[in-house]
C-alpha cells in the first residue's frame, strides 16, 4: 500500500535507504564482501573472468553502463554494456573467459531473456543475473544470480530497482577487482562507501523541498538537456529517461564533452541544461560548459557536492552530500528521481502509470 504517499513512485523513492540496506544485508562482514554470494565456485570464477558483457534494457541498461566504468576502473577487466535488443540481432564476438551479465528488475523482459538464451550457445564463462524477482525467467535461465532486494516496485518508472542494481553491481565490481589485485585501501574504501550508502541516501532525500521548488522551473518546458561525465553520464541518461517517461518532456542526455559537438545548437532560454557533476575531477570543464550554455541564453542547473560547489556560478546549484566513486552515482540519482516526480505531478500526468508504457515488457 502506498500509505501516506501520493504515488507509489514517491513511496519507492523514499524506500531507497531501506532497499539499499536490504540489498547489502548479509553480504559484507568485517569490511569485506562475502565472496560466496557469487556462488560456491566464486573465487575461481572471478579469477577466470577476463572480460564482462553486460546486457539489459532501459533503466537496467543504465545501471550496466555505470558498472562498466567500475569494472574497468577498479578491476582492470574489459567490459561492455549493451542493449539486449541490439545484442540479440548481431553476432557478438565472445573471447574465452568472458562473463555474461544480465540486469533486470522484472526478470521477464523479452529482449533480455532472448539475449540470455542466445548466450547459452556462446562460449561464456558463466551467465550471471542481477535481478529483483526470485521466481523469474531470467533467474531460472542464469547459472549465477545476485538478487537485488528492492521489494515490489509498482511505479512503472523504475527507482529503487535502479539504485539497488547499482549496489549489487558495486558488490560484484569490487569483488572482481579484489580478485584481480585491487589495492587493499581502495577496496576497503569502496566497501565503506557501500555501508554508508543508506545514510547518504536518507540525507539526500532531505533535498525534496528544494527540488520541488526547482521543478516549477521545468513544468512549462518542452525540452531538457542532461549532461554528465564518467559514471555520471549514465546517471544523466537515467535522469533524462525518468523525466521523459513520466512528465512527457523531451529530454536527452549527453556526455558533457559532446555538448560542443552538436547539442549546444539547441540551447536557448527554453532549453534548460542539467549538469550532474558531483566532485567531478573535470570540474573546470563543467565551468566551461556553463559558460557555453550561459552565452546562448541557456539556464544551467548544476547538481554538485560541497567540495566543488564553491565558486560555481551556475544559476541554480543543488548541493549533494559528498560521496566517493562508488556511492556518488547512487546519491546523484536521487535528486533526478525527485525532480522528474515533482515535474510530472505539476504537469498533472499519471505518475505511476505513464501513457503507453508497461511495467514489464514481455513482448519485443
Ligand atoms: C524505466 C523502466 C524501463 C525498464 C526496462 C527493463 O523506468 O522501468 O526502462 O528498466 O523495461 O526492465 P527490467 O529491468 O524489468 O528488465
Amino acid at each position: 500500500e502506498r500509505g501516506e504517499y501520493a504515488h507509489y513512485m514517491l513511496k519507492e523513492i523514499h524506500e531507497q535507504p531501506v532497499a539499499v540496506a536490504d540489498t547489502l544485508e548479509g553480504r559484507i562482514a568485517g569490511g569485506k564482501i562475502l565472496t560466496q554470494i557469487f556462488g560456491v565456485d566464486a573465487e575461481r570464477l572471478l579469477a577466470d573472468t577476463q572480460a564482462v558483457h553486460i546486457i539489459a534494457c532501459g533503466t537496467s541498461y543504465h545501471a550496466g553502463l555505470v558498472a562498466r566504468y567500475w569494472i574497468e576502473q577498479l578491476a582492470g577487466v574489459p567490459c561492455t554494456a549493451e542493449i539486449a535488443s541490439e545484442y540479440r540481432y548481431r553476432d557478438p564476438v565472445v573471447k574465452e573467459g568472458t562473463l555474461f551479465l544480465t540486469i533486470s528488475q522484472s526478470g521477464e523482459t523479452a529482449d533480455t531473456l532472448a539475449a540470455l538464451k542466445l548466450a547459452k550457445d556462446r562460449p561464456y564463462l558463466a551467465r550471471m543475473a542481477v535481478c529483483n524477482v526470485p521466481e523469474s525467467s531470467i533467474v531460472r535461465e542464469s547459472s549465477l544470480v545476485l538478487m537485488t532486494r528492492a521489494g515490489p516496485e509498482i511505479g512503472v518508472a523504475s527507482t529503487k530497482a535502479f539504485t539497488t542494481q547499482l549496489v549489487a553491481l558495486a558488490l560484484f565490481s569490487l569483488e572482481l577487482a579484489r580478485a584481480k589485485g585491487l589495492d587493499a585501501a581502495r577496496y576497503a574504501d569502496g566497501v565503506r562507501q557501500l555501508e554508508q550508502l543508506p545514510g547518504l541516501i536518507a540525507e539526500t532525500l532531505k533535498l525534496d523541498a528544494e527540488i520541488l521548488e526547482l521543478a516549477t522551473h521545468f513544468a512549462d518546458k518542452q525540452h531538457a538537456l542532461f549532461l554528465g561525465r564518467g559514471t555520471h553520464w549514465p546517471v544523466a541518461m537515467e535522469g533524462a529517461l525518468k523525466l521523459k517517461e513520466i512528465s512527457y518532456i523531451h529530454a536527452e542526455a549527453y556526455a558533457a564533452g559532446e555538448l560542443k559537438h552538436g547539442p549546444l545548437a539547441l540551447v536557448d532560454e527554453e532549453m534548460p541544461v542539467i549538469a550532474v557533476a558531483p566532485n567531478d575531477r573535470l570540474i573546470d570543464k563543467l565551468k566551461s560548459n556553463l559558460e557555453e550554455v550561459r552565452a546562448r541564453g541557456g539556464v544551467l542547473y548544476a547538481f554538485v557536492d560541497e567540495t566543488v560547489a564553491h565558486g560555481l556560478d551556475a544559476a541554480h546549484v543543488v548541493i549533494l552530500p559528498a560521496a566517493g566513486e562508488i556511492a556518488a552515482p547512487v546519491v546523484s540519482t536521487i535528486p533526478l528521481q525527485l525532480l522528474s516526480y515533482h515535474v510530472a505531478v505539476l504537469r498533472g500526468t499519471d505518475v505511476d502509470q505513464p501513457r503507453n508504457l508497461a511495467k514489464s515488457v514481455t513482448v519485443e
